[in-house]
């Protein structure tokens, strides 16, 4: 049976870039302390004619024409976000819509920075079975609009942005050789958005408590960050019998450029090897890894045959990884 593999890749970015000096306008921070903590120097921000669906299906059908693939042959929509356009109904329902694949099934998944890869794992499930040929994952996040542009523990780290992949039966050797999901609720208060729920649904009080913008404890979560992500890319390697010397190239999710490195190092993956665009785009959490791809396949960074290993991170929390030959 053939393995799942990325057929084809795009990505939807907002075009106004909010720059560390922009961001000094507006909280008590510097560039030099978002360069030096982050790695961060700008990141993008969506206007308001612009939805994590409207950019989603500017992604999907890019990856789709990479994919040499129309909407109608799709499966199944797999959308990995935790900004929808609204709490109901799904995104991917408005993805589907825009698309016109009005046959195929599509459900929106929430796992913060490591759902486009839960999304893949999930992808894949459907289409080793048969269930599915063709399923299109995408990681889209407007987190801008769940910022408190008045806490700068938070405004300075996140960035809008989208990127999706469509994943089908690969050909030859390639496809995904191993992948893991893991979730541990003990640290779920660390980064969260308190207010909004059922647990406490809007009302005035909860809005004039600024309660609906994310809230991280982001020192505790580095540190739990470091050692899933080291925890989770050994397990695929060691799955797949595959030694990090093998390795063509590492796409972390770009949480902060520090964790990259902290992470790499643990590995002993070469620096060259591992992939970053943070300092040009920030964490965009589900976002983060299929940007990276779509840049290093559209680039040649990724040639046929390479053996590429992400690995993500994110609140509940969540972490998981991915080995593919591409
Ligand atoms: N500018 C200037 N100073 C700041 C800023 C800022 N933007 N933000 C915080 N500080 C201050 C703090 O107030 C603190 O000051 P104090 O010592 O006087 O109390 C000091 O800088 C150090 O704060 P820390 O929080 O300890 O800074 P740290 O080095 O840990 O960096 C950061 C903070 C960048 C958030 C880092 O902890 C991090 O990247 N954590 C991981 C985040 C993560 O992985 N999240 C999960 C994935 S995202 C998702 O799922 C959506």
């Amino acid at each position: 049976m053939a393995l799942a593999g990325i057929l084809g890749t795009g990505v939807a970015l907002p075009e106004k870039v909010i720059t560390n000096a922009d961001l000094e306008k507006l909280v008590d921070t510097s560039d030099q302390w978002i360069t030096e903590r982050t790695g961060i120097k700008e990141r993008r921000q969506a206007g308001s004619n612009e939805t994590t669906s409207s950019l989603s299906i500017e992604a999907a059908r890019k990856a789709l024409d990479m994919a040499g693939l129309t909407p109608l042959q799709l499966d199944l929509i797999i959308c990995s976000t935790i900004s929808p356009d609204m709490p109901l109904p799904s995104t991917a329902a408005f993805i589907q819509r825009g698309l016109g694949a009005p046959a195929c099934c599509a459900f929106d998944l929430a796992a913060a920075c490591s759902g486009f890869l839960f999304g893949m794992t999930v992808a894949e499930q459907f289409i080793r079975t048969g269930k599915a040929k063709y399923v299109l994952v995408v990681g889209a996040e407007l987190l801008s609009r769940y910022l408190d542009f008045r806490d700068r523990a938070t405004c300075v780290i996140f960035g809008d942005g989208v990127a999706a992949a469509v994943l089908g039966p690969a050909s030859g050797p390639s496809g995904i050789l191993a992948s893991e999901m893991h979730t541990d609720g003990a640290f779920a208060d660390h980064l969260c958005i308190p207010a909004g729920g059922s647990a406490r649904p809007a009302s005035c009080e909860t809005v004039t408590n600024r309660e609906h913008y994310i809230k991280m404890r982001g020192n505790e979560l580095f540190k739990v960050a470091v050692r899933s992500l080291e925890d989770v890319s050994r397990r695929v390697l060691g799955e797949a019998k595959v030694c990090t010397d093998q390795l063509n190239l590492f796409i972390p999710h770009q949480a902060n450029q520090r964790i990259t490195d902290a992470v790499r190092q643990r590995l002993g993956v070469s620096p060259e090897k591992v992939y970053s665009n943070i300092a040009r785009v920030g964490n965009t959490s589900s976002a983060s890894i299929p940007i990276c791809l779509d840049e290093c396949l559209r680039s040649g960074r990724i040639k046929k045959g390479d053996l590429v290993l992400m690995s993500a991170f994110g609140a509940g929390v969540t972490w998981g990884a991915v080995l593919m030959r591409y």
